[in-house]
């Protein structure tokens, strides 16, 4: 990644210190990166063998990429707070999606931010997924106000079905 181009990616997607706190502390908590999560499962379903793969807000142990990896998948990249992911946003992926991310952003602007660097990305034929759980919902939005959000940022949120948990995808299609 170029100076030049580090500037700029500082600049649109600059989250306060306060908020990569918050946001990391979640994963260092107990139990808050487990191994049953719900997207990973449906990314197994969703994704072929050679397709590349972003897990945003991958967590330090990066758990759900190692396990995808040793499912088969040959080209899986996790990203996350830190200079040691800076490479991952080098380039664009069939799919990318954010497992319990969403629910751990402080506020609304935070989850815009967030979706907005998931939205950029995306290869123009990508596809994204993402959820939100119910426990934590650190800026206390509600389901609705959640996907209202997504179509205004992704342009269209499709329900997974599942229905113990909140998970919507969709494709860049949607926010061309
Ligand atoms: C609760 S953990 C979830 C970890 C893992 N994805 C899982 O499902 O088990 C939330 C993770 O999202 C990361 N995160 C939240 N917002 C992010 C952002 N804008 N950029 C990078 N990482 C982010 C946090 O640092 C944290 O590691």
């Amino acid at each position: 990644m170029d100076d030049m181009w580090m500037v700029r990616w500082t600049a649109r997607y600059a989250f306060a210190p306060a908020e990569k706190e918050i946001a990391m502390a979640t994963a260092r908590s107990r139990g808050a990166i487990g191994a049953k999560a719900v997207v990973p499962a449906l990314v197994k379903e969703m994704a072929g063998k050679d397709d590349s793969i972003l897990d945003f807000g991958c967590g330090p142990g990066q758990r759900h990429v190692r396990a995808l990896r040793a499912a088969g998948f040959r080209d899986v990249t996790g990203y996350d707070f830190g200079e040691e992911f800076l490479g991952a946003l080098d380039r664009r992926y069939q799919l990318v999606y954010a497992s319990n991310v969403i629910n751990v952003c402080l506020s609304e602007a935070q989850v815009r931010r967030t979706l907005m660097m998931i939205k950029d990305l995306l290869r123009p034929d990508g596809t994204w997924v993402v959820n939100y759980p119910s426990d934590p919902r650190k800026a206390g939005l509600t389901v609705p106000q959640v996907r209202a959000i997504l179509e205004d940022e992704m342009g269209g949120a499709n329900d997974m079905g599942i229905k113990t948990s909140a998970v919507w995808f969709g494709t860049s299609l949607g926010v061309r």
